[in-house]
């Protein structure tokens, strides 16, 4: 197994992380136990010393197998990370009892990287206000975490006010080829090395898509080199690459993505790919921007709408169906992720978007459209 350096901790950290969100389930939705051990079991005999799970995992079950598990292993060979339900918090009390909820679910008397989980414009200042940095020091100082950190989703000024507030040891971000500018992106990677943070990426296959959800467009592109690499090789490349990322976190959902993610892990080196090969990835990056139907910022400036459609969120995800061309994915998302209530059947045709979007959308327009397209 590769290991890279953590730059505050000097942590030798397996460069494969096994991100615990993507277990394989049953009908009702039940993580698949023997299965989710053999995969774990797995990884850890070849090295992998990283497991990133949550609260919301699973249903709140993924903290609670991976509890079990630690049973079965060397606990000091692991390093622990989760992440504070920071949506959950109402009181500076609840900091405290959502730590030891989470010790307990986990059994250990420690975690080693915790995070303030999918930290956004909102939250951020929502935590600030409940001084959620005191806590996080005095359970540093009690031995109860070992590493303060935060998982973001918004985007890069969110991200660069949040990480000049603090000394971080170390961030959760989105990143793979296609999202360089998105999210915290390729700034918010060169921000937080700047601040000797270490580096956990989150998303490198966007989910799977760029593995099984590649348009034609692109496919031809990736055709144009000559060694003949998988898109999941090319994926994870791209992050491997970049030297200040200590640890990619892999959602594997069976033994044998553990398997070839791990035998990946060990031969995608930093600083290895050629400048014709960036190029290649940048190429590629156009072709997927090129088939962005609706060109919305998600500004959110159209918010609030009177008839309460999550404007920004619809539009992003037709937005990637089209991207990806994979409407049956999309529209499975579309149905998980957004309640019916904000949906685009529910635009009332008021307008009151169209003085508000600064990139001139026609969004009423637009939700008839989205909204044909799911439905049918
Ligand atoms: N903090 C946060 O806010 C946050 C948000 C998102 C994720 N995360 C963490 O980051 C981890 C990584 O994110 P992610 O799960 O979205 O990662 P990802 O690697 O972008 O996507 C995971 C999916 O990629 C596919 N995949 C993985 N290995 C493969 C292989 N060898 N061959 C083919 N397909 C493969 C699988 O799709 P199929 O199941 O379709 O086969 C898998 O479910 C999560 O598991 C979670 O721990 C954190």
């Amino acid at each position: 197994m590769q290991y890279r350096t953590m730059p505050r901790s000097q942590d030798q950290i397996s460069c494969l992380g096994f991100g615990c969100m993507r277990f394989p389930t049953d009908s009702s939705g039940n993580i698949e136990e023997s299965t989710a051990f053999e995969m774990l079991n797995y990884a850890y005999q070849l090295g992998v010393n990283y497991f990133d799970t949550a609260w919301p995992y699973h249903n709140e079950q993924s903290e609670i197998l991976i509890g079990k598990w630690l049973q079965q292993v060397d606990r000091d060979k692991v390093l622990l990370a989760t992440k504070m339900p920071c949506w959950l918090i109402k009181s500076q009390d609840d900091f405290q009892i959502y730590l030891e909820k989470q010790l307990e679910k986990m059994q250990t008397d420690y975690i080693d990287y915790y995070l303030l989980h999918a930290l956004n414009k909102g939250s951020w200042p929502a935590m600030q206000k409940l001084k959620v940095l005191d806590f996080m020091e005095r359970a540093k100082a009690d031995g109860l975490i070992r590493h303060i950190g935060f998982s973001f989703h918004d985007s890069y000024p969110v991200f660069k006010k949040i990480t000049l507030a603090y000394e971080w040891d170390f961030c959760q971000i989105m990143l793979n080829y296609l999202d360089t500018h998105y999210q915290a992106g390729r700034n918010g990677y060169n921000l937080a090395v700047s601040r000797q943070m270490g580096v956990i990426s989150m998303e490198p296959l966007r989910g799977g898509k760029l593995v099984s959800s590649l348009p034609p467009e692109v496919s031809r592109i990736w055709s144009l080199e000559k060694d003949r690499q998988t898109p999941l090789e090319r994926a994870l490349r791209w992050v491997w690459n970049l030297e200040g990322c200590q640890v990619l976190l892999s959602g594997m959902s069976s033994i044998d993505q553990v398997k070839e993610n791990v035998r990946l892990a060990d031969i995608c080196m930093a600083n290895t790919l050629s400048e014709s090969q960036l190029k290649r990835y940048q190429q590629a990056r156009r072709e997927f921007i090129k088939r962005i139907p609706i060109l919305c910022s998600e500004c959110r400036y159209c918010l609030p709408c009177p008839a309460k459609v999550a404007i920004p969120y619809v539009i992003g995800t037709y937005n990637e169906a089209i991207m990806f061309n994979d409407r049956d994915r999309h529209k499975r998302e579309y149905e998980l992720f957004i309640p019916e209530p904000n949906r685009a059947d529910k635009c009332t045709n008021c307008g009151v978007c169209l003085t508000k979007c600064p990139q001139h959308i026609d969004i009423p327009k637009q939700m008839r459209l989205i909204r044909d397209y799911f439905s049918s």
